[in-house]
């Protein structure tokens, strides 16, 4: 039984990492689309389509017990018509986390920091009407963050300038009340936590739901039995790369999270 997470490139790692200490006796299967990243910079009928033609392979291919989608970009987009078409399977999105961040702000001021697309999504629109209609929230997309994001995975010098005029529009002052939370609405953001907090203008709240997203998750999947483990602690978690050619450094941070690179030419570009 199979566990398949998915996303444009390395940012649903960081969902991965919170599953695995979650689901330690879960085989998981990383698939990161990586042709077609940055998936922010899609038209959303493009990407829909794009990643509904690539999940009747997966499906097909690894059979799994459950898929989460670790990327805010493409679960804003298509959740629905993942149910539909494939109705045996669970699936588990990635929203950016505007109820939390709306009960738990003081100030009442709360950004959102996301791509370009989950930005206009009628889905995340609604949320902040839903959740948040007692708050002030700011919706931040930005084009660059995603890709700097796996720059600095390769190890990359970030400049300084880029990132904060990145995030500089999260940061907002009304009369006597400033942003208190800014929630990563991309996968791909915790990755540059350390870098947002060392620029911030003042200290927020960075919101990473990846911990609630790994618990919702534990709680919707069988619990394997003992010969499941067994079976399952002589199987490595995989990694599969669309372009076929993770570079160096992807493959190191992979081995670093534990998981083996196959090459899988079905799916790659
Ligand atoms: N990691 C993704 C997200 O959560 C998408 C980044 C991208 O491909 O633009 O939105």
């Amino acid at each position: 039984m199979t566990i398949l997470v998915f996303d444009s490139g390395i940012g649903g790692l960081t969902v991965l990492r919170e599953l695995r200490v979650m689901m330690p006796d879960q085989h998981f299967v990383y698939m990161a689309d990586d042709a077609a990243f940055p998936f922010g910079d899609w038209s959303a009928e493009d990407l829909r389509a794009h990643i509904l033609k690539l999940f009747d392979e997966l499906i097909e291919t690894y059979e799994p017990e459950m898929v989460v989608i670790a990327c805010n970009t493409a679960s804003t987009l298509v959740m629905e018509d993942l149910r539909a078409r494939f109705s045996d399977v669970k699936f588990v999105g990635t929203v950016p986390a505007i109820k939390p961040a709306a009960e738990r702000t003081r100030s009442g001021l709360v950004s959102v920091l996301a791509t370009p697309g989950t930005v206009e999504r009628e889905y995340t629109r609604d949320l902040v009407r839903s959740f948040a209609s007692q708050c002030h929230v700011r919706l931040v997309g930005s084009a660059t963050l995603a890709v700097l994001a796996e720059a600095h995975i390769r190890g990359e010098t970030l400049e300084s300038a880029e990132l904060l005029s990145e995030i500089s529009p999260c940061f907002v002052e009304h009369s006597d009340k400033r942003t208190d939370i800014v929630v990563l609405a991309c996968t791909h953001y915790p990755f540059l936590t350390n870098e947002f907090r060392k620029l911030a203008p003042w200290p927020v709240d960075w919101l990473n739901p990846a911990e609630a997203i790994a618990r919702h998750s534990l709680s919707l999947v069988k619990q394997p039995n003992e010969a499941q483990i067994l079976k399952n602690l002589g199987q490595f978690d995989e990694a599969i790369f669309t372009s076929g050619k993770p570079d160096f450094a992807t493959k190191r941070l992979l081995h670093g999270f534990g998981l083996r690179v196959t090459a899988d030419s079905a799916h790659c570009a």
